[in-house]
């Protein structure tokens, strides 16, 4: 797994030890990943040591409470800790995931937390989405109709292409499995990502949108989709269970078919 991307002209400075406060049977030492820009200083690995009977079983448990007893400068994002939100990707021990549904003792040995791969840094886990949410707006992620709705109340939809969307609309935006990418690393600038490819298919596998011409012709491109090229990083990645590089495949067959 690649690592984050360190700030321009900087190395990794030396890192801050606080070990266990008591002595407790079941301490796990945490490696977190540290940069505060303002300061103008070096990113560090700071090391906490945890008393595991005293914390939750989660690795978000953890951060938070090395944020609330021992050092409340340390900044993540977080929110539902029910695995929802997607707010509090990062990546543990050298894989993506949600620190919420991540369980501690699934960890081996010492834990190392970084932000999201090949993400720029805002500060400590919080990777810049930027240019991430920006993408996701580009492909317009909402019902797009011509024709006036029948009842004038709601679209309906069969149960079967309800179905249709299984898989899709489950995504919480998380970023895990674009920074897994590494077509992605190399051409975010351009690629979309199996973030935004998967939230675009759920778009034109909905059979009640009617831009589904329009959204392939936005697709139709050598960066935007075609850059995939099937390594299935992602799919590993998805701590929803969801299969984005399926999704960009079952776009491209759209395209290969509209233009037979
Ligand atoms: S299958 Fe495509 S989108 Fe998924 S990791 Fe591989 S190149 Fe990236
Ligand atoms: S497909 Fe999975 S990993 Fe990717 S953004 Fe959606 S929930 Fe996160
Ligand atoms: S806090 Fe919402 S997904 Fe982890």
């Amino acid at each position: 797994m690649a690592e984050f991307i360190l700030p321009k002209n900087s190395k990794i400075g030396k890192g801050r030890n606080y070990p266990a406060a008591e002595a407790g049977k079941r301490t796990k030492s945490f490696k977190v990943y540290r940069y505060d820009p303002d300061t103008g200083a070096n990113p560090r690995y700071d090391t906490y040591a945890i008393d595991l009977d005293k914390c939750g079983p989660m690795v978000l448990d953890a951060i938070i409470k090395i944020k609330n007893e021992i050092d409340p400068t340390l900044t993540f994002r977080r929110s539902c800790r029910e695995g929802i939100c997607g707010s509090c990707s990062m990546n543990m021990n050298g894989r993506n995931g949600l620190a919420c549904t991540t369980a501690i003792d699934d960890l081996k040995g010492e834990v190392k937390i970084t932000p999201l791969p090949h993400m720029e840094v805002v500060k400590d886990l919080v990777p810049d989405m930027t240019h991430f949410y920006a993408q996701y707006a580009s492909i317009q992620p909402w019902l797009k109709t011509a024709t006036p709705d029948p009842s004038a109340k709601e679209r309906l939809q069969s149960p079967a292409d309800r179905a249709k969307l299984d898989g899709l609309y489950e995504c919480i935006m998380c970023a895990c499995c674009s920074t897994s990418c590494p077509s992605y690393w190399w051409n975010s600038d351009k690629f979309l990502g199996p973030a935004v490819l998967l939230a675009a298919y759920r778009w034109l596998a909905d059979s009640r949108d009617e831009a589904t011409g329009e959204r392939l012709d936005q697709l139709e491109d050598p960066f935007r989709l075609y850059r995939c090229h099937t390594i299935m990083n992602c799919a590993n990645a998805c701590p929803k269970g969801l299969n984005p590089a399926k999704a960009i495949a079952e776009t491209k067959k759209l395209i290969a078919e509209r233009a037979a």
